[in-house]
């Protein structure tokens, strides 16, 4: 499965751009700061799955002084093709997302899987919960169209919910018929992600325990924000027991203080939280989490899904290095960088500032 063209207009910097031959296997954007190698990035991940990295707000997206961005990417899987077709527009807002021609009505069932690495993921284990649930909400919804119906109708409530609590005069009967919904797609949200921790769990540690050398043992655990695990029936009744407690602090706080947003993965390294790790054991844990998850999809599905790799190597030192270099061995990588790289194996090169220029029939960059 790989992206084997893509074509973008209107795009954030990019008027009208093709690049016809992509590489099964590794492809670099290179080129200076700010000449739109990200950007690049952004455009296959939503062909990949039809939203921004970014943003939320597609419109972001669409090159100022335009008013309809238009992607479109040809998937090619088994000598099979695909044709991926995203298109938005400022004024009026909409968006459209085609497949062969059909239109989607859910973004999660689309072709291509993609991992998305930034800069950013390496605070992953380290970092806020917000940042974890995230990366669990996103990889689950990738395989799982199921759970990210789930968890829309989760935000849905949350959101009526805290405007509820927001007004001056709550009322009673309406808070519960919300503590209820809350509780039950919180136990399922919960179910999932237990699950999913569960059997990434063993190839997290896998990576972890060969990038330490064997030295460090990597465990990870779904922390329930209302008490000990269960079953689905149990978990859902404990948070609603909650809620029900809580019901006079989440209406003087007037905010949604019980529920699967609060929940966490709690990670240690040899027995040891978040707080006694060094800079280094963070970043090989993030790394073990990050590439546990693509493998996990590649053991799911049946084969890579498609590795974006933004920046990211530069910030990593020459035994990290490796190991993300003998995993782009595997399916088809795209990666940014602003520097030469010398010691990446075979690539497909593309200048992104020649690419862009070129393109649009201005000077080249030189
Ligand atoms: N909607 C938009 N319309 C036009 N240009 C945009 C839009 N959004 C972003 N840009 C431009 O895209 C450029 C940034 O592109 P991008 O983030 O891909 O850079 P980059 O090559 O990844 O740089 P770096 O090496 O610094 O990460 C900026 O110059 C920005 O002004
Ligand atoms: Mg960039």
């Amino acid at each position: 499965m790989f992206l084997n063209s893509m074509s973008a207009s209107n795009f954030r910097n990019y008027e009208a751009s093709v690049i016809s031959d992509l590489s099964p296997g590794v492809n670099v954007f290179a080129g200076p700061n700010a000449a739109g190698k990200t950007n690049l990035l952004e455009a296959v991940y939503y062909l990949s799955r039809g939203i921004s990295f970014r943003t939320r707000n597609d419109r972001e997206a669409v090159r100022t002084g335009a008013f309809r961005a238009h992607l479109q990417g040809v998937s090619e899987y088994e000598n099979h093709l695909t044709l991926i077709d995203v298109a938005f527009t400022t004024e009026p807002r909409s968006k459209r997302v085609e497949i062969n021609d059909v239109r989607q009505k859910n973004l999660l069932e689309l072709p291509l899987y993609a991992v998305l690495f930034v800069p950013d993921d390496l605070n992953l284990a380290r970092g806020g919960a917000l940042l974890r649930r995230r990366w669990i909400d996103n990889a689950i919804s990738l395989l799982r169209p199921k759970y990210g119906e789930i968890l829309g109708r989760f935000r849905q409530v949350y959101d009526a919910k805290t405007v509820i609590l927001k007004g001056r005069i709550v009322n009673p009967h309406l808070l519960s018929v919300y503590n209820e919904q809350i509780a039950r797609y919180s136990a399922e949200l919960a179910w999932y992600r237990s699950l999913w921790i569960e059997k990434l769990a063993p190839i997290a540690n896998e990576f972890h325990l060969r990038l330490s050398g064997g030295a460090e043992t990597l465990s990870l655990e779904y922390k329930l924000s209302c008490g000990e695990p269960g079953s689905r029936e149990e978990i859902r009744e404990r948070y609603l027991e909650r809620l029900n407690s809580h019901e006079t602090a989440e209406i003087s706080s007037a905010r949604c203080l019980i529920g699967a947003h609060k929940d966490d993965m709690l990670i240690t390294i040899n027995g040891d939280r978040e707080q006694y790790w060094s800079q280094g054991q963070t970043r090989t844990a993030a790394l073990s989490l990050k590439f546990a998850e693509r493998e996990f999809i590649h053991r799911d599905i049946g084969r890579y899904p498609l590795l974006l790799l933004d920046d990211v190597l530069s910030e990593l030192d020459a035994e990290r290095k490796s190991f993300v270099l003998e995993k782009i061995s595997e399916g088809q990588t795209f990666l940014t960088t602003c520097e030469t790289l010398d010691d990446i194996g075979e690539y497909k090169l593309f200048h992104v500032k020649q690419l862009h220029s070129d393109l649009q029939g201005t000077k080249p960059y030189n």
